[in-house]
């Protein structure tokens, strides 16, 4: 098992930081693995999603997460707008919708990935489209999970907003308990590996 060895450093505080001081966060951040998930919203009238692994739980009682976007994507202010948003998490066999998420500046419709195309319709004239509700999230299609959520609160946390959602609804797939996430780790896109304790912890 690889050990990290040689001196600890510091890093100051993110006021003026400078590109030394980047590129070690950013080296820092590479070595925590996450979960990979899309935070979905209407825009337009169509459903968008944008790759994230800054999703958390950060309440139970009430049922709160947290998603930090970058200001300057188009998914802030749509969320703003319409008040509310949905994450759908990925499985490993879901790498080209992570890619199709993460594409810097380019347009992210999910018309292709997800069955809800019309927003606050039954469908149009199109009997494989599902009825979606004006007020519900879009779902990414075989996303093991899809919370839907309310906005609570939203923060400027530097050059990302913080935006805390009350969850209204979790959807699960088929067997989501049993499937094999997608994760993000060094970089690149990962499988699960092996446990390293017996379930329980022992
Ligand atoms: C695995 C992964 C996780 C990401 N997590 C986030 C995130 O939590 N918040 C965020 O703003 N961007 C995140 N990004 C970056 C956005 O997906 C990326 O910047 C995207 O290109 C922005 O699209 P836009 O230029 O159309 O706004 C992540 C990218 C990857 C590959």
């Amino acid at each position: 098992m690889a050990k990290a060895t040689g001196t600890a450093k510091t890093v100051g505080t993110a006021m003026g930081v400078d590109a030394a001081r980047k590129d070690r966060i950013r080296r820092m951040m590479r070595q925590f693995p996450n979960g990979v998930a899309l935070v979905t919203n209407w825009l337009d009238g169509r459903p968008w999603g944008l790759t994230i692994n800054t999703f958390n739980l950060v309440s139970f009682d009430p049922p709160r997460v947290i998603v930090c976007l970058s200001r300057h994507t188009a998914s802030v202010e749509a969320i703003e707008e319409v008040g509310y948003f949905g994450i759908s998490l990925l499985s490993d066999f879901q790498v080209d919708i992570a890619h199709f998420g993460a594409a810097p500046g380019q347009p992210k419709f999910l018309e292709d990935y997800t069955d809800d195309r019309l927003r606050g319709g039954a469908g149009g004239d199109d009997p494989g489209v599902n009825p979606v509700s004006a007020e519900t999230s879009p779902m990414v299609r075989d996303a093991h999970h899809h919370v839907d959520c309310q906005v609570a609160e939203t923060f400027q946390g530097g050059d990302h907003a913080l935006i805390l959602g009350d969850v209204r609804d979790v959807r699960s797939a088929d067997g989501a308990d049993a499937v094999t996430p997608l994760l993000y780790y060094d970089g690149r896109y990962r499988h699960l590996g092996a446990p390293l304790e017996s379930a329980g912890g022992g």
